[in-house]
């Protein structure tokens, strides 16, 4: 696909304080992926060309996360995103976040979905439960342990969560470090559920 494709489709805000954590054991065999209807397709954005531009990030947030994958803050190499292209145009995009500072409840080997975002006019078609569902269906992540960190008022995105297998683990905060928000991390203070690991 041509990079001019990729253009950048939109960022994730939230403005909520406090955080759902959800998770998905290290299951040794995942659901079969969604299937979506034949003028959609899921597609890599791996690296190599995230490292030019992240297509559904902003170019901070870009820049950012691309300096964590070059300088081994990122703590594995699988730093990705998963789009779903429609007539040659981004029109959703997940995250591969490997573990990093910010998520101390995480395990150096975990993964996390984060920074989903579904272009408006596509919302509700099952785009980023395709996504989410391929990403952690995907044979290169097998026996790997996905996190999923939403705010608390975001229902759809949590319904995404749920539908693709994750189970709800805890309640956290976003913590200053230093008096910086960028170096804070998520804190779980409420443990709701601790997932059986059935890998
Ligand atoms: C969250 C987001 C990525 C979901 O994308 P999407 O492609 O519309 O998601 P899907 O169609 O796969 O699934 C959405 C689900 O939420 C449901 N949903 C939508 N609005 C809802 C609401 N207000 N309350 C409860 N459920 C809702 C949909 O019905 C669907 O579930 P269902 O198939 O079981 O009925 C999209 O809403 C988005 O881009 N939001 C802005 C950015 C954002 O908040 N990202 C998440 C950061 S963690």
């Amino acid at each position: 696909m041509p990079d001019e494709a990729k253009q950048s489709i939109g960022v994730a805000v939230s403005s909520a304080t406090t955080f759902l954590v959800y998770r998905v054991a290290a299951y040794q065999e995942r659901l079969p992926a969604k299937t979506l209807p034949p003028e959609f397709s899921l597609e890599w954005e791996k690296p190599s060309s995230i490292l030019k531009r992240v297509s559904t990030h902003s170019p901070k947030h870009s820049a950012i996360y691309t300096l964590f994958h070059k300088t081994g803050i990122f703590r594995t190499q699988d730093f990705s995103v998963m789009l779903v292209m429609h007539k040659g145009n981004v029109v959703h995009g997940s995250t591969v976040f490997p573990a990093f500072f910010r998520f101390p409840f995480m395990e150096p080997s975990d993964l996390q979905i984060g920074m989903l975002y579904t272009e408006p006019e596509f919302r509700g078609q099952g785009l980023a439960m395709a996504a989410v569902a391929r990403i952690i269906s995907d044979q290169q992540f097998l026996n790997r342990t996905f996190w999923y960190v939403v705010g608390e008022d975001n229902a759809p995105s949590i319904q995404v969560a749920k539908r693709t297998g994750f189970q709800l683990f805890g309640k956290s905060q976003r913590k200053k470090r230093l008096g910086s928000n960028f170096l804070g991390a998520y804190v779980i203070e409420d443990v709701v559920r601790v997932c059986d690991s059935a890998g």
